[in-house]
């Protein structure tokens, strides 16, 4: 009896676009190397299909997804029920079924702590507050998972405004900074993080002086395409710790293909080799 419903689970992430998604790479490998017998594949959905198409999750054969851009404020609205965390973003990036209900979480918060935990340990008891660039949906998870972790976030947006909307939802321990007083703001930090599209291929670099960072502090993009960014590139040369948004890709898959699959999976040296050489590869 469970052998066969093994053998009929199906996940995928849906997106759109979703052509340059790395998750089926991420799933296929778990599959594959803890000898399930499932699937997981790319499901492209515009905004107009997307709330039919979540409905429908069960009837068309999945037992979950992942959910991402720009469909992960949608997903969070048609779940039955979220996660704690999820209620707090308004955002579900994963979802899965129970006894027929849709039910979401955002697994982007515990990933980019755990790519944290791995790549840097101690930064969340180094003194000093984080720094985060960014006010779109990946800043307000990552300045949750600061808070959760109790870091003070200074937060600086090229728009101002939106910077003091995320704040004013965060809660205490967020003040928000003009990007013009990014200096004083790094002055101290123990952690900066880029959550901005600045640095992607594609867009302009993300240009600030890291010279007023003290070293003992982490610098992490959250952006992976390239793989080494320019400010990654500028904080190691300043001899900083670095984390690139690899690890935190990676490890917000987890938690959904548990779900999925009845098995916690391993980010391994293998399973990061072969999605980084996945991105030189398009570059
Ligand atoms: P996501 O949901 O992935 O975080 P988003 O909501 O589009 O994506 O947010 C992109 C972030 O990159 C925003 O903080 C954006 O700043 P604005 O709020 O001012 O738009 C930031 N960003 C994008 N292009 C930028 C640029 N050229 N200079 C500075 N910030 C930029």
């Amino acid at each position: 009896m469970s052998s066969n419903l093994e053998i009929t689970r199906k996940a995928c992430v849906v997106g759109w676009p979703i052509a340059h998604s790395r998750s089926p790479i991420i799933h296929n490998f778990w599959l594959t190397h803890l000898g399930l017998a499932g699937s997981y594949e790319s499901v492209a959905v515009t905004p107009p299909d997307f709330a039919s198409f979540a409905h429908d999750l069960a009837a068309n054969g999945f037992v979950g997804a992942n959910v991402t851009i720009p469909h992960k404020q949608t997903a969070f609205e048609v779940c039955g029920k979220v996660s704690p965390t999820a209620a707090s973003l308004g955002a579900v990036n994963t979802l899965w079924l129970e006894h027929g209900a849709l039910c979401g979480d955002n697994t982007d918060v515990a990933g980019f702590l755990a790519a944290l935990d791995e790549e840097a340990p101690g930064w969340d008891t180094a003194s000093g507050p984080a720094v985060v660039l960014g006010a779109g949906g990946a800043a307000r998870a990552v300045v949750h998972a600061l808070r959760h972790r109790g870091k003070r976030v200074l937060l600086a947006n090229r728009t101002r405004a939106r910077a003091e909307s995320l704040a004013t939802d965060a809660g205490a321990g967020v003040e928000v900074y003009d990007w013009a007083q990014l200096p004083s703001a790094l002055e101290g930090a123990s952690l900066l993080v880029n959550t901005t599209s600045l640095g992607m291929k594609g867009h302009p670099a993300l240009d600030i002086d890291l010279a007023p960072l003290p070293p003992h502090a982490v610098v992490n993009d959250i952006v992976y395409f390239p793989l080494e960014t320019t400010l990654l590139r500028a904080a190691k040369s300043r001899g900083l710790r670095t984390v690139s948004g690899v690890g935190m890709l990676l490890h917000q898959a987890a938690p959904g293909f548990e779900r999925w699959f009845g098995v916690r999976p391993s980010v391994t040296p293998e399973l990061r080799g072969l999605v980084e050489a996945d991105v030189l590869k398009s570059l």
